[in-house]
């Protein structure tokens, strides 16, 4: 960044500058057609009981005080407008990321509904087509067809299957049943041991005096909080061990959430690629106007911390 001052006020700092050197002048020419110095030094003699003449000198040094002061108040003011623009420009930075963020989240979003709404078409569609058209061949069948019409039971019943788990995977992914059916502490402890069971890495979680008021917000940010965590762990850590704390703050106010791996751990730069999966942890745990924190763990791995107000707001 360049902070060197516009050409306008430079402009008039020579003119200025100029205006002093010519009152200065004009002072001197003055002065020297009246003797105007010698006349205030008879006046000042004459008035050396009163020591003006001693004024001219501390006059002078009071001036080159005053001149001193200025610079300095400039300095200093010239300081404080870079480290304005400075910040201005950290901000307006700022601004720029948080645009493209959230761009991106919507792009995400819209991946997301897109992809329900691509199985909604083809999957729900083709099955719900193959269970009228068996439903048909069942109507329509002659008497006698028994093994016609077992087969298309059959093949109803397998669709039904499908389609209930074709069902319930999208609403996992909208939202956790488990969140709502067990609880948070229950939900979480089944998440971990069907990850440990899906990636073989091992998981201990660790509920201790969790809050039973926990809303219903903060039950599902800790959970998708995990979630990531534990994506991230899968596709970036190469870690042989998770660990996830959950409990409550020494002053009994907040939810304190810790996951923990014991991978490569992850360097300033990484938490600022282009993933989503920080930024969104950041956003939901601002929302509640909680704090987290990723730090390098004891065991050398990446270290997630979160703490969640329980009367936050919608808490
Ligand atoms: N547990 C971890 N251990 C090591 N590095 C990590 C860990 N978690 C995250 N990282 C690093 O931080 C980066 C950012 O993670 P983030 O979750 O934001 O994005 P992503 O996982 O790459 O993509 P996305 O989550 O959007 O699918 C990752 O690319 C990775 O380099
Ligand atoms: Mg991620």
């Amino acid at each position: 960044m360049k902070n060197s001052p516009p050409p306008s006020s430079l402009r008039q700092a020579w003119t200025d500058l100029a205006l002093i050197a010519l009152a200065a002048l004009l002072c001197f020419v003055m002065s020297s057609q009246l003797e105007l110095s010698e006349k205030l030094t008879a006046f000042f003699i004459r008035h050396e009981s009163w020591q003006l003449d001693e004024w001219p000198l501390s006059l002078l040094v009071f001036s080159l005080g005053l001149c001193w002061f200025a610079f300095r108040r400039a300095h200093e003011a010239h300081r404080a407008l870079t480290e304005r623009q400075s910040a201005d420009e950290q901000v307006a930075e700022l601004l720029r990321r948080n645009r493209d963020l959230s761009q991106r989240l919507i792009l995400v979003q819209e991946d997301e509904r897109r992809a329900l709404a691509r199985e909604l078409h083809d999957e729900f569609g083709q099955s719900c087509t193959a269970i009228r058209t068996d439903a048909n061949y069942i109507f329509h069948a002659r008497p006698g067809d028994d093994a016609g019409i077992l087969a298309s039971a059959r093949r109803i019943d397998h669709t039904a299957h499908h389609l209930h788990a074709l069902c319930r995977g999208m609403l996992a992914r909208l939202r956790p049943p488990a969140l709502d059916s067990l609880g948070l502490t229950a939900a979480l402890q089944e998440l971990c041991e069907s990850w440990e069971e899906q990636t073989g890495v091992a998981c201990h979680f660790f509920p201790q005096d969790v809050p039973l008021e926990v809303s219903d917000a903060i039950a599902v940010t800790c959970y998708r909080l995990v979630q990531e965590a534990l994506t991230n762990v899968t596709r970036h850590a190469g870690a042989s061990q998770v660990r996830i704390d959950l409990g409550r703050s020494a002053d009994a106010g907040s939810v304190k959430l810790r996951i923990e791996d014991d991978g490569c751990g992850m360097t300033a730069p990484q938490a600022f690629t282009s993933g989503l999966g920080i930024v969104g942890m950041r956003e939901r745990v601002a929302a509640l106007h909680g704090e987290i924190s990723l730090a390098p763990a004891t065991s050398h791995g990446l270290r997630i911390e979160a703490t969640l107000p329980l009367n936050g707001p919608a808490a």
